[in-house]
């Protein structure tokens, strides 16, 4: 009996798409900018956004530096999983030191799936303009602390995928710039 033809997969490859950058930065209106673009497209995308994977997955962890690395490596389980799966993994949380962003990055490149680093370089005073959540001026007034970039370490990254400066450009363009750089490395 002749073999019959092997299916022929017509799927995208997964990969995890890491937006890094200071709160109030534009991680989570790129990120689920950039899942619209992509379903239009019919690619199967998750966001996985900072409060609400925070809440569900590390609840009791607080904002200590051993607390915020186990926050990251946890998300990093999660979407490297999905994305070994097929899946486009969108990831807008700040994960402000390098090391842990590099150990997310090993865990990834231990499965050969894509890991993508995006720092979103919004300078510190436009992030304290836009101020979406009030952090910033409740840390000004005393009432908080440890705000990351203010009176806690963001360590940016030195060699990411791609930076997006969104103090100069549109949504429209950092999406266009996402999307050039899924198409450069064979993924959309
Ligand atoms: N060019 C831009 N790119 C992304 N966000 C922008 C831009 N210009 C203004 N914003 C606004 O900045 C805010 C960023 O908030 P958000 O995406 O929640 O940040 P983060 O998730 O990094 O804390 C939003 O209100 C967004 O509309
Ligand atoms: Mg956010």
């Amino acid at each position: 009996m002749a073999a019959s033809p092997s299916p022929v997969c017509t799927c995208w490859p997964g990969a995890t798409v890491w937006l890094t950058g200071l709160p109030s930065a534009g991680k989570t209106t790129l990120a689920y900018a950039l899942a619209e673009e992509l379903r239009r497209e019919h690619r199967r995308v998750e966001v996985l956004d900072g409060d609400e994977i925070r809440a569900a997955l590390s609840e009791g962890l607080g904002f200590s530096r051993a607390d915020r690395q186990a926050n990251v490596r946890r998300i990093g389980l999660v979407a490297e999983v999905l994305a070994r799966n097929g899946v486009t993994v969108l990831v807008p949380v700040i994960a402000p030191y390098a090391d842990s962003r590099q150990a997310v990055r090993e865990h990834h490149r231990g499965s050969g799936t894509p890991f993508l680093e995006v720092h979103v370089a919004t300078p510190v005073e436009v992030c304290a303009e836009r101020d979406v959540k009030g952090l910033y001026a409740k840390q000004a007034a005393g009432e908080i602390s440890g705000l990351t970039g203010v009176d806690d370490p963001y360590e940016a990254p030195q060699d990411p995928e791609l930076r997006l400066e969104t103090h100069t450009a549109t949504v429209e363009e950092s999406v266009a710039a996402l999307t050039a750089l899924l198409k450069e490395k064979g993924l959309a």
